[in-house]
């Protein structure tokens, strides 16, 4: 799902499933692309890390593999479990999980999900995967990359700072030259890396990005007063609308970095 701090921080808020589900589906509908490129094979064992409401852990199984989905988010792992009630669903952090299981996996998978764990926790989560993974065994990822939803995250910013708050991104969207070297050095060789736009449509016609906003960047607005945000986010709107809203739908200007790497055998 690449969800929301389907990681490490997705513990650390509130997730609807039920909103995700309803208004959210692209995220997991472009997750079918992520796992082509994992390519599942009869009877391997797959790790989903940060699964969310567990569509894409369901996709891996039906594909054969054996499947086990992970995430922080005890909502959303709640949620997976009732929709898909043969598979088996772990609450966990992705930065401390691989004492959770006994085997090895042969892949690791992750759509839209690593994006939430913290800039300075990626060796931590890059280990973990390692250890849980056999030698030779595959970790291939899409993540937001460098400059993802920047517009947008500029907006909000600015919105903020025209009222006087300081407000931080929650998220970490890397470049392909910074985070290769960051699966080299822990221990994975780099397969491929690619970065490139893939601009979405949202749900919701007129209320799309005030959802979207709710849903994904309701950390930028948690420190303002609830009396401010109606301002800010009507703020927002007519910032980005001339540029992101088009024949009734907002479109927000993604970027992707996706990768497979390797465990290396050495
Ligand atoms: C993404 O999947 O690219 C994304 C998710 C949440 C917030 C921003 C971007």
């Amino acid at each position: 799902m690449g969800t929301p701090n389907p990681n490490g921080e997705r513990d650390g808020r509130e997730w609807s499933a039920d909103a995700y589900d309803a208004d959210h589906a692209f995220v997991y509908e472009y997750g079918e692309g992520v796992v082509d490129l994992l390519a599942p094979e009869q009877g391997e064992r797959v790790l989903d890390l940060g699964c969310g409401t567990g569509h894409l852990t369901e996709t891996i199984a039906e594909r054969g593999a054996s499947v086990v989905g992970l995430d922080a988010s005890a909502e959303m792992i709640e949620r997976a479990r009732k929709s898909y009630p043969d598979r088996r669903f772990v609450h966990a952090d992705a930065r401390s999980f691989d004492a959770e299981f006994d085997e090895p996996f042969d892949a690791v998978f992750s759509n839209a999900a690593l994006h939430w764990v913290p800039e300075a926790d990626h060796d931590a989560l890059l280990a973990s995967v390692r250890n849980a993974l056999r030698p030779g065994g595959r970790f291939v990822a899409e993540l937001g990359g460098v400059g993802n939803v920047e517009p947008f995250a500029a907006a909000i910013r600015s919105a903020c700072a025209a009222r006087g708050y300081d407000v931080e991104s929650p998220w970490y969207f890397p470049s392909v030259g910074e985070y290769a070297p960051r699966l080299e050095e822990e221990g994975f060789e780099v397969r491929h890396a690619t970065l490139f736009d893939r601009p979405t449509a949202l749900d919701d016609g007129e209320a799309g990005l005030r959802n979207w906003i709710g849903m994904f960047a309701a950390e930028f607005l948690e420190s303002i007063p609830v009396e401010e945000r109606e301002e800010i986010l009507d703020y927002v709107e007519e910032e980005l609308r001339g540029a992101y809203f088009r024949e009734g739908r907002w479109v927000a200007p993604y970027r992707r970095l996706r990768f497979v790497s390797v465990r290396a055998r050495r």
